[in-house]
């Protein structure tokens, strides 16, 4: 009996594992602690570095997803072919030591603010972790399973149980980025049934209430709060203890009493704390938060001055063309440009159009805009370019004109030259020219325009001889003849062709 050891058949080394098995550990230790170590997650005091380095984290992630999914179905196909799968421990170990990149990259994200509160973060940064202390776990069995006569059966319990995870995890983090619907939104009705979701809304019943009909507060204000303040101001984190989530808890106010006053935007804390420098220690929303824009501000105060009543409806209010226009302009995820849709016309948007739209978007910032997700209608608007639009510029939104179906171009440079373009736009419901240097030649185009509602020429240089072709005009309910040269009488005859029309004059 010989006590030589035969080299070949040396079991392999025992260093590889245990280093790994050490490490491994460590790793997973300092990533549990992570949490508890930083608290509460609180953007404000995160330096730049965190943010920077925390957007990794939708890059990095896909490489461990990747590589397990690969070594699941190598290991699938392995169980039931006789090939024995590869006998070495590199690629779970760039697996593993990806996740946990993932996830140190995602805690940094978590941390540099903007997800305080949400219960789905916390899931999705409990599953990450989970996920990749199982990965390494894995990893570890997997070092010690090495040998050829190793028993592979406690690793794949492990590699199964790790995929399992990462696919609640990945879940989680999709529905994050796209919403908890994403996967679920375009899903036949019986698949959705199966799901216990609602059938799919049919397209007649998508219906976008008139202006005058929402109700300021909730369909317009609060919206407004909740895109820019509530996340810091809601039940369960009330900075400076106050809340913004509701109508009540606005008027109970915080620390520095009420947050608003009904009746005086000039008296309302939020108004003075969102007119602040944006210097200012006090200024709202804190440094490194987006704040309000222009035209929500003029929303806001406007419903405040008006009365801040929560029920009221905007027809309640005095709804000027300064604030229809503000509102047209706000970007709340609802189209309330257009005031009166009973049709959602067109299907969903070709890959082309949603191409050159976004194409289009880069020289229009925020002008060109789908009516809503489920229609091709865009809806164009050149109020904030002011007088830099000319017809020229207009012109290159030529191949997208027959899909518009509200266009303001108030204030704007643009001449005859421009509307005779709007020609090719069959749909067009509404459209605003206030002014603007056009003229009565534009009636022309206008008057085949044949499903136009609502026509602005407020402060145009239209006349008698123009408006009267409007008169052929069967949908037109609202006409804004504001100074013009219009004249009474051909005011009196246009009503007499439409007698539901409704002209605005400011007599
Ligand atoms: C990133 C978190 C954050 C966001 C977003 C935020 N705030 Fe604040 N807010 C704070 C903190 C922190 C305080 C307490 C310190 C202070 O009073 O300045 C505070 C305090 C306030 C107060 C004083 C409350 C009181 O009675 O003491 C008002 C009013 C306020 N915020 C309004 C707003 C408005 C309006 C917005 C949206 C434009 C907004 N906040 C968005 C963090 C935030």
């Amino acid at each position: 009996m010989s006590h030589e050891i035969d080299l070949d058949s040396r079991p392999a080394g025992k260093a590889l594992p245990w280093f790994l098995t050490i490490t491994g550990l460590l790793t997973i230790g300092g990533m549990i602690a992570m949490p508890f170590l930083a608290g509460e997650p609180d953007g404000e005091k995160m330096p730049d570095i965190v943010r920077f380095l925390g957007r990794f984290h939708p890059v990095v992630l896909h490489l461990p997803i990747g590589i397990f999914s690969l070594i699941l179905l190598q290991e699938l196909l392995g169980m039931f072919s006789r090939e024995k799968t590869r006998r070495s421990v590199l690629p779970i170990f760039i697996g593993a030591a990806s996740a946990v990149v993932a996830v140190i990259a995602g805690f940094l994200l978590y941390h540099g603010g903007g997800y305080e509160g949400s219960e789905l973060a916390e899931d999705h940064l409990w599953g990450g972790l989970g996920f990749a202390s199982a990965a390494v776990l894995t990893m570890i069995v997997k070092a010690w399973s090495l040998a050829p006569t190793a028993s592979l059966a406690f690793y794949r319990v492990l590699l199964f149980g790790s995929v399992g995870v990462m696919t609640y995890a990945s879940h989680n983090g999709a529905s994050m980025t796209h919403g908890t619907d994403y996967l679920t939104k375009y899903a036949p009705d019986p698949i959705r049934k199966v799901l216990g979701l609602e059938p799919k809304p049919k397209k007649e019943e998508i219906e976008v209430k008139p202006l005058e009909d929402q109700i300021v507060y909730a369909d317009i204000v609060q919206p407004i709060l909740n895109k820019r303040c509530v996340e810091c101001h809601k039940e369960g984190k009330s900075k400076g203890r106050l809340r913004m989530d509701t109508y009540e808890m606005l008027v109970k106010g915080g620390k520095e009493g009420a947050a608003i006053e009904p009746g005086s935007a000039e008296d309302s804390n939020i108004v003075y704390r969102i007119e602040l420098p944006e210097d200012d220690e006090e200024h709202m929303p804190p440094e490194g938060k987006p704040g309000f824009e222009e035209p929500e501000l003029v929303v806001l105060k406007w419903w405040l001055d008006e009365g801040g009543d929560p029920a009221k409806t905007a027809g309640e209010l005095n709804l000027t063309d300064e604030i229809r226009a503000a509102i047209g302009k706000l970007d709340l995820g609802i189209t309330l440009i257009e005031t009166a849709i009973k049709e959602v016309v067109s299907d969903l948007p070709s890959d082309d159009l949603r191409a050159t739209v976004a194409k289009l978007g880069a020289e229009f910032p925020g002008g060109l805009t789908f009516e809503s997700q489920s229609t091709a209608n865009l809806t164009f608007t050149g109020v904030s370019m002011r007088k830099n639009l000319n017809d020229e510029l207009f012109a290159k939104l030529t191949s997208v004109i027959p899909n518009m179906v509200a266009v303001d171009l108030s204030a704007t440079s643009v001449t005859d030259a421009s509307i005779a373009l709007l020609a090719s736009a069959p749909n067009l419901r509404m459209v605003r020219l206030s002014e603007t240097e056009i003229t009565d030649a534009s009636m022309d185009t206008l008057a085949q325009l044949t499903k136009l509602e609502s026509v602005n020429l407020y402060g145009t240089k239209v006349t008698d001889a123009g408006v009267k072709k409007l008169s052929a005009l069967p949908n037109l309910k609202r006409l804004y003849l504001w100074q013009t040269a219009v004249t009474p009488e051909a005011i009196a005859e246009l009503k007499k062709a439409l007698p539901e029309l409704e002209i605005v004059t400011g007599v």
